[in-house]
Formats: structure tokens, sequence, C-alpha cells
């Protein structure tokens, strides 16, 4: 019984531990990750739309609604708004996330590299 307890202590500082470093994402290591994603987009305020859409202001937009950019009704019809969350697990597996999207991109399987995108997304996109 004690070993078990302490086995659940263990697991809960382990787990908290996790979540508090998926909030401190390294936004200059998330530049670095960004790279690939701008052959198809941009994210400065007013910056074109390419393959993807201008990416600013992207969080708490809805999914889809970026100004003169022709979506797929599966983005579209997401009913997603923006945020570290959404933007994560899409980020993740793009096609997993919303079936039938039309961003060919493979997704990012590192949580590290995840949360140091994000972090970068929230300051360049602002
Ligand atoms: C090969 C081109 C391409 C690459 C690479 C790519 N994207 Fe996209 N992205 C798209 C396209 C096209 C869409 C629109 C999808 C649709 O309408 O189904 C899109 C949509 C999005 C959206 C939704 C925007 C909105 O306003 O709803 C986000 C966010 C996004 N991409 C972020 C990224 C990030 C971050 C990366 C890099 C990790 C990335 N994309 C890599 C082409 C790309």
């Amino acid at each position: 019984m004690k070993v078990r307890i302490a086995a659940v202590a263990m697991f809960g500082v382990l787990s908290s531990a996790s979540m508090a470093a998926a909030q401190t994402g390294d936004a200059a290591k998330g530049e670095r990750v960004f790279g690939q994603c701008k052959t198809c987009h941009t994210v400065d305020k007013g910056g074109k739309n390419g393959v993807g859409p201008n990416l600013a202001g992207v969080f708490g937009r809805k999914a889809g609604t970026a100004d003169g950019f022709k979506f797929s009704e599966a983005m579209t019809g997401s009913g997603i708004v923006w945020d570290d969350k959404a933007l994560a697990e899409y980020l993740k597996d793009p096609k997993g996330r919303i079936p039938g999207n039309k961003m060919i991109f493979v997704g990012i399987k590192r949580q590290d590299q995840l949360d140091d995108l994000i972090a970068y997304l929230q300051k360049a996109s602002r």
C-alpha cells in the first residue's frame, strides 16, 4: 500500500512538471521550427497569403476565416477557434485533426518543438 501511494505521488509530480514545460515553449527556437511553414505561410501583420493563409491574428480567430484566402470546406466547417491547444492538436497531425483539409504538412510530432512553435506564433502573429 505504501509503495502505491508513493508511486501515485511521484506520478503527480512528474505530470505537473511536464505541464509546466508545455507552457514554456522557447519562441526563439520556435522561429526555427516555423522555417518549415514559411514556404506556405507568412505571419507578419499585412503579410501576403501564399499557398497557405497569412497567420497574423490567428489566435482567437475562427478557423478558415483569414481575409482573402480560399479555404477548404473541411477547414471552414471545422468549428475550431484557434488557441494554444487547438493549434497544437492541428499542427501535430493536420490530416488526422481535420480530415480533408488542404494543408499538405505531415505534422510536428515532437512535443518540445510544438511548444516552441506555439510560443513563437503567439509572439509573431500579434
Ligand atoms: C505546403 C504548404 C503548407 C505548409 C508547409 C504549412 N501549411 Fe499551414 N496551411 C496551408 C494551407 C493550404 C492551409 C489552408 C487549409 C485548408 O483550407 O484546408 C493552411 C492552414 C493553416 C492554418 C489555419 C489558418 C486559419 O486561418 O484557419 C494554420 C494555423 C496553419 N496552416 C499553420 C501552419 C504552421 C504553423 C505550419 C508549419 C508547422 C504550416 N501551417 C505548414 C499550407 C501549408
